[in-house]
């Protein structure tokens, strides 16, 4: 099993770099930095200074003789270093111990990065990286380093934090089936294509625990991953006991996301006054919440028009979830969030309208984030109306890619400023034989499609390549921001000293065709078959072992590690925090009235109302139906101030249809069916 962290204190000032108790000292000497010309000049780094979270040693490995700290040299010349074969996953785990748990201090765990430009989210600059046991240890020039590091030549390269796909379902089962990218392959891919972290979702059908769900992710996951790994935990049902059990996957088991759908009717589907009270447990939680913003009640009608108009292909796939539903849901979704105060995550934007309603909402100051995919800023909708079955299936997913081409260099444009903010992909693949679950019906193809492997290459050509971002943004949105917004910032995302040496070494003078022929991942098709990119992943390193070494993939099943995510990240909460600080009415009131953020209500004192008051009418309201919204509607009680019909049923002016479709006097044991002789706009026989 890969050693897991202890999981820290979700407190929100927790502090990363917290000296160790007996730092090893190493002068840095000469170091010369382009941005930032004396960012560590004469400082002194302090290694062995390592997150509480890094726990270096397994058991076994505590009782093993500590082993000495290794002796200064100014020698790099590279040593020999094993050559790690590419694992069968069945040979794998017998020889996992002997060729990756090297966080002992020795030979094969020391790496040298020479001569690259390293690229963080906020500045660039020409320096060497030293690493020994999975951590960045020293950064500078004219390092003294211990002897025996392998040494990588990175002259003319861009020295990067390896990429956190935040959005990936290995091997999940889904629509009768199951993804066909496991843990295995989709993280050896992920790495093939510079991608050194995955944030997967524990999604188990409805009604059941949470806790067992996210139990059996972890087996999964945990025997397979090539790379480091971490788990949003989604919410398709709403009780007590998932109140609960949220609690405990925070505090307990290193969750610190909640993904909810408004989309999968009746399968995975939450109806708007559930997701309010899981908004309001998430904010209790300091977790964030997520949501796939689409209609489900619409979806079904729609494509139940679709069938019956006889259109069966993949294009009604698109058709019947129109880019405004997508837009609708997403508005829902943030002013849901909104009211609870709840910072949101929307993931997979895949429109110009939903993007610009994230936009709109930033602008106004809501606590939301962005997720554009691979596919979204890759590729489009065009392809469901293509002539070759498979392929127009190949690209379903849910929600669909748009017709219109523009909108992929859109999204791109609003990643590249800020509108949108962090990258993932949606990995979720199924072969064609899967695919043709739906030949006859496009409702039964499987939805999901691939990215894990090319995400780092897409965004580099359409948003470096192009111009539209520089290295530095194009670090924040594949790896930095993802790692502040889901707490691990700077052990992920960033290269500095302390950090974990998840690196790539990027070549954006290289090229590379995309094609289902030559990628890593087990699928039998790649919707950006054919793309020309710019920007190549040429050494890849996860935990300071070079996987991605010379075109070769060199990995073992089981070899990453589950990473905790704590609660209350700062990038997220601050701001929540700041706008629930108790006040007085004044406070309360000049917020309501400048149409300010929200805050925590506190009410008027005023000398209490000692006129008349009226007395309840002939109507006989109940005291349930003098509470105003209450949905509880009594018998011959009143309904939008109107009186019930002498049958009993809701009077027909009245609306009552919520967003959700859910109507508001379903559940009144007197809503039928009634017959109507004089309906509103002239007699008519029909049923009402
Ligand atoms: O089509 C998709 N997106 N499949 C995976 C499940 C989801 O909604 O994220
Ligand atoms: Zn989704
Ligand atoms: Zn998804």
């Amino acid at each position: 099993m890969p050693r897991e962290r202890k999981i820290p204190s979700p407190e929100p000032d927790f502090d990363f770099f917290a000296p160790h108790p007996h730092p090893t000292k190493v002068r840095v000497i000469n170091s010369m930095f382009g941005s930032v010309p004396d960012a560590f000049d004469g400082k002194t780094l302090e290694l062995g200074k390592e997150s509480p979270r890094r726990q270096k040693k397994t058991t076994e490995d505590a009782t093993a003789t500590p082993t000495p700290e290794p002796e200064l040299e100014t020698k790099t010349e590279p040593e020999p270093v094993p050559v790690e074969e590419v694992m069968k996953p069945s040979v794998a785990s017998e020889v996992k111990a002997m060729a990756w748990d090297t966080s002992d201090g020795s030979a094969q765990s020391r790496l040298f990065i020479k001569g690259g430009r390293i690229v963080n989210d906020d500045q660039s600059f020409d320096a060497d990286i030293y690493i020994e046991d999975g951590i960045i240890k020293q950064i500078g020039n004219n390092l003294v380093i211990p002897g025996g590091a392998r040494t990588i030549e990175a002259k003319g390269k861009l020295v990067i934090p390896g990429g956190i796909d935040t959005h990936t379902h290995m091997q999940l089962p889904f629509m009768g089936t199951h993804a066909v990218d496991d843990f295995y392959s989709g993280t050896k891919a992920a790495l093939a294509g510079g991608t050194t972290m995955i944030i997967d979702f524990v999604l188990d059908q409805k009604n059941v625990s949470l806790l067992e769900a996210y139990d059996k992710w972890r087996n999964w996951a945990d025997s397979k991953v090539c790379c480091d790994y971490a788990l949003h935990s989604c919410v398709t049902w709403w009780s007590p006991e998932v109140a609960k059990e949220m609690d405990i996957l925070c505090k307990e088991k290193g969750i610190n996301s909640f993904k909810m759908f408004l989309a999968y009717k009746d399968v995975f589907m939450l109806e708007d006054n559930e997701l309010y009270e899981v908004f309001k447990r998430c904010r209790e939680l300091g977790a964030l919440g997520m949501v796939h913003a689409e209609n489900g009640h619409l979806i079904a009608e729609k494509s139940s028009e679709m069938i019956q108009h006889g259109i069966t292909g993949p294009e009604a796939h698109e058709m019947c979830r129109p880019e405004e539903v997508e837009a609708e849901a997403t508005n829902r979704a943030i002013t849901l969030a909104n009211q609870a105060n709840c910072p949101l995550y929307i993931v997979h934007v895949m429109s110009k309208s939903a993007a610009k309603v994230v936009t709109k909402a930033r602008r106004q100051g809501k606590v939301v984030f962005g997720e554009p995919i691979a596919a979204s800023l890759g590729t489009d909708g065009t392809h469901y109306w293509n002539k070759c079955w498979r392929h127009a299936a190949g690209h379903v997913m849910g929600p669909p890619l748009r017709p219109d081409p523009t909108t992929p260099g859109y999204l791109m444009d609003l990643l590249a400023n800020n509108d949108l903010q962090v990258t993932g992909t949606d990995n979720c693949t199924f072969n064609a034989d899967q695919k043709a679950l739906g030949k006859d019906d496009f409702r039964k193809i499987p939805n999901g499609v691939n990215g894990v492997e090319d995400r780092m290459s897409v965004i580099w050509e359409k948003g470096v390549h192009t111009g539209k971002m520089d290295p530095c943004r194009f670090v924040a949105v594949t790896s930095t921001n993802a790692a502040k917004i889901f707490n691990i910032y700077p052990q992920k995302g960033r290269i500095a000293v302390g950090s974990d040496a998840d690196i790539v070494v990027w070549n954006p003078n290289a090229s590379r065709t995309i094609s289902a022929k030559t990628h890593h991942q087990a699928v039998d098709f790649n919707i950006f078959e054919g793309m020309l990119c710019h920007g190549v992943a040429e050494y890849v390193m996860t935990n300071g072992h070079v996987v991605l070494d010379e075109g070769q993939v060199r990995v073992t099943q089981g070899m990453g590690r589950f990473i905790p995510l704590p609660c209350n990240s700062e990038t997220v909460f601050s701001r929540i925090r700041e706008r629930e600080r108790v006040g007085n009415s004044e406070m309360v009131f000049n917020r309501i009235r400048e149409r300010e953020r929200t805050t925590k209500p506190c009410k008027v004192e005023r000398e209490p109302y000692d006129g008349p008051v009226a007395k309840i009418t002939a109507t006989q309201m109940s005291e349930k139906m003098i509470v105003a919204d209450n949905p509880i509607i009594p018998n011959n009680a009143e309904f939008h101030g109107r009186p019930m019909t002498s049958s009993g049923a809701r009077n027909l002016q009245d609306s009552t249809f919520s967003l959700s479709g859910q109507q508001i006097d379903e559940k009144s044991p007197r809503r039928s069916t009634t017959r109507s002789l004089n309906p509103p706009g002239g007699k008519s026989s029909g049923l009402w």
